[in-house]
């Protein structure tokens, strides 16, 4: 097994892998998803084109996550699964990426010694001379220590994307926060932010290659420019990055994740509300309504503060949907801490929300804490405020019944091959009557409507 220090190719690839299969697995979040449609694109200028399943695979890539899961058990089972495989060919190629490689590398080839290849967060870019080396040498594993820099931010990566419209953009890379529930510090070390004339020229590629909405990816989009020294006279903030993303040509939706409700301000909502392709959606991550837990949890907002930033965000851009994450069970937690999650959910009225039962993370300070959550009282809980949260996303749906909105076609839907599935401006999926290719842009009047979707015919 070798570690580390592969020179890499970095001269044009010729495709090695012509007509060989390749098959990603992606665990967890959209940075990851992102990571993974990179990776695709990589596979690709090697020559190798998508398999349907394992058995026609020649080449098997599993990009894992370990931010709210215990991610080692499905790993684990799936490498069990290719062992197996590997018995009967052993040409089939096994690579491990992403969170969990980052964090227990050494472990992964302990216990699947049948593994060719694991690398970290920051090092997917090599994954092409790193399955090179496997096949020369034998197995491989590398990470990033605290090596990592700007240029083991894929930018200039060729990608392979699930939606041809739609593209992921990453602005930043890792998070200086300290929230005692997540693990995100540990495996994606500390916050680089690519240069401005980048991601602008990235946007621009993308729209040359006919991408019209794109989603600006990073853990706090907010502090995005912080570590950049001086552009003009001053450094570049999340502000002037949207107003610039908003010039480039073609570009008629940006949507971005997540800002952190500490540092979100004023200049950057006026920059929403100004830059037309800024779509009216905000995701503003709450995690929990009680003082004492958002203090525990080092959030360092107040429940009133994240109110009145959310009613400022309201208030500053005309038909704004929201949307959140919440933890419910953190240590500590007590029923009237939690009571105080739903007075908030009920105050902010979002328009969605992404719930979590939490599961202490080794290695955070939370998985530590005194007052673990029993699982049982954890998911009585999640299941009052799912419910709580669906009257009100369903109201919130039922409120534009009538109306008429822009929406951006995803292709025929998955249910019913005589509509299609498309999104509003708002984030909202909204089935429509009618066949339209993918990417196109029409109207629908909005006829009917479900917690987690709406129903339309085009007008
Ligand atoms: N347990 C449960 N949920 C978590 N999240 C992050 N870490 C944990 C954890 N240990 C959730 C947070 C975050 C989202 C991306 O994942 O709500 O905003
Ligand atoms: Fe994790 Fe907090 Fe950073 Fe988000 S801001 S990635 S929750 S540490």
């Amino acid at each position: 097994m070798t570690t580390l220090g592969i020179p890499e190719v970095r001269e044009r690839r010729t495709p090695t892998r012509i007509g060989k299969r390749y098959l990603v697995r992606t665990f967890g979040c959209q940075m990851n998803e992102h990571d993974s449609e990179r990776m695709s694109g990589l596979f690709e200028v090697d020559g190798m084109v998508p398999a349907a399943d394992v058995a026609d695979a020649d080449v098997v890539l599993i990009n894992t996550c370990c931010i709210r899961e215990n991610a080692d058990n499905r790993l684990y089972g799936n490498l069990g699964q290719l062992k197996a495989v590997k018995d009967e060919r052993p040409d089939l190629r096994i690579l491990v990426g992403g969170c969990l490689a980052q964090k227990d590398r050494d472990l992964v080839m302990a216990k699947a010694p049948w593994v060719d290849v694991v690398f970290g967060t920051h090092n997917l870019h090599r994954v092409l001379t790193l399955l090179d080396h496997a096949e020369e040498w034998g197995p491989v594993t590398e990470i990033w220590e605290e090596t990592a820099s700007i240029d083991d931010v894929p930018s200039s990566l060729p990608s392979h994307r699930e939606v041809p419209h739609s593209a992921w953009v990453t602005i930043t890379i890792g998070c200086n926060n300290a929230c005692t529930f997540c693990i995100v510090p540990t495996v994606r070390g500390k916050e680089i932010s690519r240069r401005p004339a980048d991601i602008v020229r990235e946007v621009r590629a993308l729209a040359a290659d006919g991408v019209s909405e794109v989603t600006l990816l990073g853990q706090n989009v907010n502090s995005y420019g912080r570590d950049l020294g001086l552009e003009g006279s001053r450094r570049p903030i999340f502000a002037d990055l949207l107003r610039r993303v908003g010039e480039v040509e073609g570009i008629r939706r940006i949507r971005f994740t997540s800002p952190h409700p500490k540092d979100i301000r004023i200049d950057v909502l006026e920059a929403m509300a100004e830059t037309a392709a800024v779509c009216e959606q905000l995701h503003l991550p709450l995690q929990s309504g009680s003082a004492r837990v958002l203090r525990a949890m080092q959030r360092g907002y107040t429940p009133e503060r994240f109110l009145e930033k959310l009613r400022l965000a309201e208030a500053t851009i005309p038909g704004l949907a929201t949307s959140t994450d919440i933890i419910v069970g953190f240590p500590g937690e007590t029923e009237s801490d939690f009571q105080q999650t739903l007075d908030v959910v009920e105050e902010a009225r979002f328009d969605g929300a992404y719930m979590f039962i939490y599961s202490p993370r080794p290695g955070t300070a939370a998985a530590t804490m005194g007052g673990q959550i029993e699982r049982g009282v954890a998911s009585e809980r999640f299941a009052r405020l799912t419910s709580l949260q669906q009257r009100i996303s369903l109201e919130k749906n039922v409120a534009l019944i009538g109306s008429t909105v822009e929406v951006l076609s995803e292709g025929a839907s998955r249910k019913d091959a005589s509509m299609i599935t498309a999104r509003t401006r708002t984030n909202k999926v909204v089935h429509v009557a009618g066949i339209q290719p993918s990417g196109a842009f029409l109207h629908a009047r909005i006829d009917r409507a479900a917690p987690s979707h709406l129903m339309g015919t085009p007008v």
